[in-house]
């Protein structure tokens, strides 16, 4: 109970029933998968440093596409799911500004622990509230926010057309999110590309911070993802009126944008 409570950010995702029974956090059932959930505890600390090094950089410059396709403007009252350690958090930060606020969610503690500590360097951040919990199970009102961002989490949720079922909930009627991820391409050439470069750079960088085990998952988890079409697609049937996939950094990543 007190961990929690020194926690700077909610929490949603049920405690022990030990420290439940005192707790005045709203309780949720677990709709997670807790593998994932610990992998993606266990990368934290490196996971901002890693990011950096494998796309050499260029992850910020997608992240601030992904950003703008989403419409955000100063005064909006937003949503980044799948958070992690910030980075789409802290660009809509900005892109609302002091009159807006953002909400970051995600499941993983010690990604929302980094995220907060970084937080603190600039003052144009405190707009920011973290909040643990389920993307899969949302603890928000329908109809709330202004704008949606979803960076690198689609792919890893265990049930996607509940993950946009909840985003279509909390979207405002006309507001649209933006999901960038790896783009899981119908070019051979992309995809060979692509697998080449996590079984050969990718996964021994990785190795040298002790996670080779860790970041394999991501040759799998892009193999099981939706090519642009079927994401598209995913979105207009779960209700979305318009959706549109853009392919960037040449089809390697791409950004679905679908409006409400
Ligand atoms: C690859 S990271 C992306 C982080 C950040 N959006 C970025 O672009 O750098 C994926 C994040 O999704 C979170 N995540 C995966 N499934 C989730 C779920 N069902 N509910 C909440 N967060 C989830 C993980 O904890 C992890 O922080």
């Amino acid at each position: 109970m007190a961990t929690m409570l020194l926690l700077p950010f909610r929490t949603f995702i049920p405690l022990p029933s030990s420290s439940a029974s005192n707790s005045n956090f709203r309780q949720k059932p677990v709709r997670c998968s807790n593998e994932r959930q610990a992998l993606f505890n266990r990368i934290a600390p490196v996971y901002d440093n890693l990011n950096d090094l494998l796309s050499l950089g260029q992850h910020r410059i997608w992240k601030r596409m992904a950003v703008s396709w989403t419409g955000a403007k100063v005064g909006d009252h937003v949503l980044d799911i799948c958070c992690g350690s910030g980075d789409l958090s802290f660009l809509l930060s900005q892109k609302v500004g002091p009159d807006g606020k953002v909400t970051g969610i995600d499941f993983s503690k010690e990604q929302l622990l980094i995220a907060s500590s970084k937080q603190s360097s600039k003052n144009c951040f405190s707009n920011i509230e973290w909040v643990q919990g389920d993307a899969l199970d949302l603890p928000f009102a329908d109809g709330c926010f202004d704008a949606i961002t979803l960076g690198y989490g689609l792919r890893n949720v265990v049930d996607r057309p509940k993950a946009m079922q909840e985003i279509l909930r909390v979207l405002k009627a006309g507001s649209r999110v933006a999901i960038l991820d790896f783009n899981k391409s119908d070019d051979l050439l992309i995809s060979t590309i692509t697998e080449w470069m996590i079984d050969n750079v990718v996964v021994p960088v990785a190795s040298d911070y002790g996670l080779s085990e860790e970041y394999k998952y991501l040759k799998t988890s892009i193999r099981g993802f939706l090519t642009g079409k079927e994401l598209e697609k995913l979105a207009l049937e779960v209700g979305f009126s318009s959706a549109r996939h853009y392919e960037i950094s040449g089809g390697f990543m791409g950004c679905l944008v679908a409006k409400r």
